[in-house]
């Protein structure tokens, strides 16, 4: 069976198999996530949500399922351990980066090196803070192959390697991360500079003369995020048929609404301050330096 409403959002519902609804409007993703009646993933229990969640996100670095384990953003505001963890996030990125740090990246660039020695220099500059030490190339590779997105998890070679990446990720972190810290909220952030902050540097490479808020709404790195239904609702007749608690998952097409809006906040959030990346002010300050540093580089 399939229900949509008349043209946005599109709902892809079989019975006991899945039930997602897809929304890009960005006044439609506002108003979902302020319903009440949406949360993160792991408002419930690994074991109680639906198989291809489970199936899809263990390839990840979204989520661990050896130690059961979720990456921030997909925990509930209400969990008991949330503020914590965002808060010795926030700390380790307000240290922030050195002059020294966007020369070597605008060196790297402008000498036209490897994305796998971009990714290295990058992952150092930004994880160097966690670990106390240069993560090693093998952690730094790995962190390529774990899924990005559903499609690649029908390939099993694919999916066998993002799974072994992200346990060797894991293995590494629990191994080297002082005790206590949250081993998957650090993790993760090696695979989001591999995965997304590369790619953002060729970018803006090739941009030089665009405004940085610009570049990164009409390519926002992350197309994509889910939530979960807690309650049955329409979100006020958006839907023909409510959604089911656990069971409805919804994927806000974030990459799409900030490249509608040119809103920043739709590139590091559902377009709210609240919950927004605890990166988007480093991003944002770091990638404006490189490109003063970059155009101060190129010959007149
Ligand atoms: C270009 C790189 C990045 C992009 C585009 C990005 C994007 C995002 C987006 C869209 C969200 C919202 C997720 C949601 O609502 O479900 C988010 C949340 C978050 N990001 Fe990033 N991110 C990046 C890098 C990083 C890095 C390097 C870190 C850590 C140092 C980080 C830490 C977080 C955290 C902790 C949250 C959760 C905030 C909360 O829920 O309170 N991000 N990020």
């Amino acid at each position: 069976m399939m229900a949509t409403s008349l043209f946005n959002p599109l709902r892809l519902k079989i019975p006991f198999l899945f039930d997602i609804l897809f929304v890009s409007d960005p006044e439609h993703i506002r108003q979902i996530e302020t319903s009440g009646v949406v949360d993160r993933m792991h408002r419930y229990d690994t074991a109680s949500l639906p198989w291809w969640v489970k199936f899809f996100f263990k390839a990840t670095k979204f989520h661990d399922d050896t130690r059961d384990l979720w990456f921030c953003p997909l925990e509930s505001t209400s969990n008991p351990s949330y503020s914590r963890r965002r808060a010795y996030l926030e700390d380790k990125v307000s240290i922030g980066y050195s002059a020294g740090d966007v020369r070597k990246i605008a060196d790297l660039l402008k000498a036209n090196a490897a994305d796998e020695a971009l990714a290295y220099e990058m992952v150092q500059i930004v994880n160097h803070r966690f670990f106390e030490q240069e993560v090693p190339l093998p952690i730094i590779r790995a962190a390529k192959y774990t899924l990005q997105n559903l499609g690649e998890s029908i390939w099993p070679w694919k999916y066998r390697r993002g799974r072994e990446s992200q346990q060797q990720i894991m293995d590494y972190c629990a191994r080297t991360l002082p005790q206590g810290v949250h081993i998957l909220d650090i993790g993760h952030n090696i695979g989001e500079v591999v995965q997304a902050t590369a790619g953002a540097l060729r970018r803006l490479k090739d941009n030089l003369d665009t405004p940085v808020e610009e570049i990164f709404t009409t390519h926002a790195p992350t197309p994509q995020v889910l939530r979960i239904a807690t309650a049955a609702s329409t979100f006020d007749g958006l839907l023909w048929l409510p959604t089911h608690a656990g069971q409805t998952i919804i994927i806000l097409k974030i990459g799409r609404a900030a490249a509608q809006t040119g809103d920043i906040l739709f590139t590091f959030s559902t377009g709210g301050a609240d919950r927004a990346c605890v990166f988007k002010e480093f991003f944002l300050n770091f990638m404006k330096d490189l490109q003063r540093v970059l155009k101060e580089q190129v010959p007149t």
